[in-house]
């Protein structure tokens, strides 16, 4: 098997860091030609040559009908809806209106305002592929994890739904759900759960290790190389699927 995305064009959206980036490299590198976007300028700054990127807030609809602009007439072949935040780690009680609207913004909101602007394109071509990043918080439930939790199960429905309104013409989507994934984002969801359950970091880190049948945690790169196989000619017939790069999540709360 050998992967080739050359000649396709794609939108990773949040490419300065985490999943992002790591999608946005290894599509490059196996030759798509990708636009990238992100909040952080000075992240997006350091991706290396050949990388397009423009700043945007993928939670407002206008930037992102300004992502899109040039991709109405250049076409597209590929959207990566991989902008997320964590969101709070506190009890619904506790939730301000404004953390919920934010998660919604950056989880769900964004990935209907892409998708809305990719799919005539997709539909004109008779082809297209569209990648929802969910979450074990999109198929579990999460305590003290509300916001991030309504918002992921919506990318899943979102996925299943865009899967069977656009098959028939020829447009695959998909949900990917990274497991606990090693960097600087799962660090702070760590903190934030010791702090909120009055645990020790390590013994958190532990408990998210154990919530999964292999016991593990996952790099950024492993993400990426199921979304490059997936949006290449090998995946040409899978559609509607949540796929886990996670060793089996049994449990995003094991109780301490
Ligand atoms: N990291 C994990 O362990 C994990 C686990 C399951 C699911 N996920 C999901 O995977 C996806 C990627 O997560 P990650 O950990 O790589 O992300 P991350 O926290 O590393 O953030 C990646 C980038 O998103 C950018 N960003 C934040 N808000 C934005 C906005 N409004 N518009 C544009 N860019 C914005 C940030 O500036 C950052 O550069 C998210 O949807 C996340 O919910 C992550």
């Amino acid at each position: 098997m050998d992967i080739s995305l050359a000649g396709k064009r794609a939108v990773i959206t949040a490419g300065g860091a985490g999943m992002g980036r790591a999608t946005a490299l290894a599509m490059h590198g196996l030759g798509a030609r990708v636009l990238t976007c992100d909040i952080d300028e000075a992240a997006l700054a350091t991706l290396p040559d050949g990388i397009d990127w423009v700043r945007c807030d993928v939670s407002t609809s206008s930037e992102v009908a300004a992502l899109f602009a040039d991709v109405d007439t250049e076409g597209l072949d590929i959207l990566v809806n991989n902008a997320g935040i964590a969101g709070p780690t506190k009890p619904i009680e506790e939730v301000t209106d404004d953390e919920w609207r934010a998660v919604m913004g950056v989880c769900i909101d964004s990935q209907f305002y892409c998708a809305r602007h990719a799919v005539p394109v997709f539909r004109k071509q008779q082809h297209g592929v569209i990648i929802n990043l969910v979450s074990g918080a999109g198929i579990l439930g999460y305590p003290n994890r509300a916001p991030y939790v309504a918002a992921k199960w919506a990318v899943t429905g979102l996925t299943r739904t865009l899967a069977m309104e656009l098959g028939p013409d020829n447009i695959r989507v998909n949900g990917v759900v990274p497991g606990n994934v090693n960097g600087a984002r799962m660090e702070g969801v760590i903190k934030a759960h010791a702090e909120n359950d009055g645990l020790d970091v390590e013994t958190v880190r532990r408990l998210y290790a154990i919530g999964t049948s292999m016991q593990c945690y996952v790099d950024p790169e492993e993400i990426a190389d199921l979304i490059c196989f997936l949006c290449s000619d090998y995946g040409r017939h899978i559609s509607g699927q949540i796929v886990g790069v996670d060793g089996n999540t049994e449990t995003l709360y094991p109780r301490s």
